[in-house]
């Protein structure tokens, strides 16, 4: 059997699921009770930064009740215990890939753990409510202080580092993610493009299903921890 030297591994929110954090687009999902318009774009935070606030601030007090599962950890195990190179891309703008130890992590949709200014662009971390009243503590404006969030119409962050990855990458997993947002959609077509054995993990199949070589479904807590003890036995 195969045994592979430079894995990438891109999360999204069904990783966390079983955490207690809601996906987008399942039922019930964020997306059912928001329109993405009114509090994921610029465009939405220049007509209404008190409602912005809110929904991330929301979500930012959530993060204080929860904890990584059973397959963030297998994730980091795979991470420590891996011979080659293990890179987590994550959508996900929660903190439990750090939480469970995983080191080499790009947050390519940003963190809600992160704010900056549009201002002056200074970025710090923050674990408390943000608010339009609020001064920005580098530049000292008012009402600039935004969530770092990637929003509908920005560019997420490290694509080359991403694109480097995945040209380099001969293991492909893709974890808990919907497959309808690109860039992250396309990783998969890259990542085969460029040589890789590629993964789905997910509870369904996904958009993107028919990409991968191989699509394992079930929840994330059962099948991740199982498909990284595969791995780690080759
Ligand atoms: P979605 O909500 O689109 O998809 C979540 C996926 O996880 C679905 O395919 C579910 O079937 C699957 N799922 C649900 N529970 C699961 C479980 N217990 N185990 C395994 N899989 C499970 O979330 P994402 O694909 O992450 O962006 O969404 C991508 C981006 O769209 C997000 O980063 C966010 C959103 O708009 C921004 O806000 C910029």
């Amino acid at each position: 059997m195969k045994t592979y030297r430079n894995i990438v591994v891109l999360t999204g929110a069904g990783l966390s699921a079983e955490s207690g954090l809601a996906t987008f687009r399942d039922k019930d999902g964020v997306w059912s009770k928001y329109d993405y318009r009114e509090v994921a774009t610029p465009e939405g935070f220049a007509r209404n930064p008190a409602l912005v606030h809110e929904f991330y601030n929301m979500r930012r007090r959530d993060l204080k009740s929860v904890a990584p599962n059973a397959a963030h950890l297998a994730l980091a195990r795979l991470e420590r215990e891996h011979e080659g190179s293990v890179l987590i891309v994550t959508q996900n703008v929660d903190n439990l890939h750090e939480a469970a130890g995983s080191h080499n992590l790009i947050h390519m949709h940003g963190e809600l753990l992160k704010v900056y200014c549009r201002h002056c662009r200074a970025g710090q971390s923050w674990s408390e409510d943000l608010s339009t009243d609020l001064a920005c503590p580098a530049c000292g404006h008012k009402g600039g202080m935004r969530p770092d969030i990637v929003w509908f119409g920005e560019m997420p962050y490290q694509m080359e580092e991403i694109a480097d990855a995945l040209a380099d990458a001969d293991l492909f997993i893709s974890v808990g993610t919907s497959g309808n947002v690109y860039p992250a959609a396309g990783f998969v077509a890259e990542a085969r493009n460029h040589g890789a054995h590629t993964v789905e993990l997910n509870l369904e199949p996904s958009e993107g299903a028919s990409y991968f070589h191989e699509t394992i479904h079930g929840p994330a807590t059962s099948v991740v921890p199982e498909y990284v003890a595969r791995i780690l036995k080759r």
